[in-house]
């Protein structure tokens, strides 16, 4: 690491349960990183059913508070799978995806799940990359499953982790 980058204090995040009152801040954060968003009212409606459940990575500030990233997941029946996650563009690279992915693990667990699942576009190096680290691994395909902007269709993987 660079000496100056030594000395640059890096914003100090703290990991919240989201509430159906910051679905606001989640539907934000969502716009801002998916060409389809989901609206504070879906947030908001996700959040009101019971098995629905996420976590806010938050930091309090001089200007207020500031929310970097957000994770929504589901657990019934002894199985959990995640709904979105997204971490602000600036904040990227932090380890805050990490951070709220395992959050979300160990609630799931919590609830009873034995494993949780996840759909993500083939494409899409980043999230690839977290959950390769997470340990989850491919178990399904949906060929043609997304749609771009430009109306191309890319392939969604199934991944799954094991939580017992
Ligand atoms: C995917 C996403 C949530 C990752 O969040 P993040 O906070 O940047 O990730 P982290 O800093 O916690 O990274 C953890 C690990 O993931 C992997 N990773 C993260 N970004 C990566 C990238 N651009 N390329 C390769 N691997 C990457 C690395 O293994 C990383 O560990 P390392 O930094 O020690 O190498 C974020 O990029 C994002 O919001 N993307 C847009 C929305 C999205 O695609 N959501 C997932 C939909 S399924």
């Amino acid at each position: 690491m660079s000496l100056s980058g030594y000395f640059t204090r890096k914003p100090v995040f703290d990991i919240f349960p989201l509430e159906t009152a910051d679905a606001g801040m989640a539907a934000a954060l969502h716009r801002a990183r998916f060409s389809r968003p989901w609206n504070d009212g879906e947030f908001h409606s996700l959040l009101s059913q019971d098995p629905v459940y996420g976590f806010l990575a938050l930091k309090e500030g001089a200007l207020g508070r500031t929310a970097g990233g957000f994770v929504l997941a589901r657990a019934a029946a002894g199985e959990a799978e995640i709904l979105t996650i997204g971490v602000d563009q600036r904040f990227e690279r932090a380890g805050l995806g990490w951070r709220l992915m395992q959050a979300a693990l160990r609630e799931a667990r919590m609830r009873g799940a034995e494993a949780i699942f996840l759909e993500v576009d083939e494409g899409n190096i980043a999230a690839r990359g977290l959950y390769a680290k997470l340990g989850f691994a491919k178990v399904g395909e949906r060929k043609a499953y997304y749609a771009g902007a430009d109306g191309s269709r890319s392939t969604a993987l199934v991944m799954r982790r094991d939580l017992r």
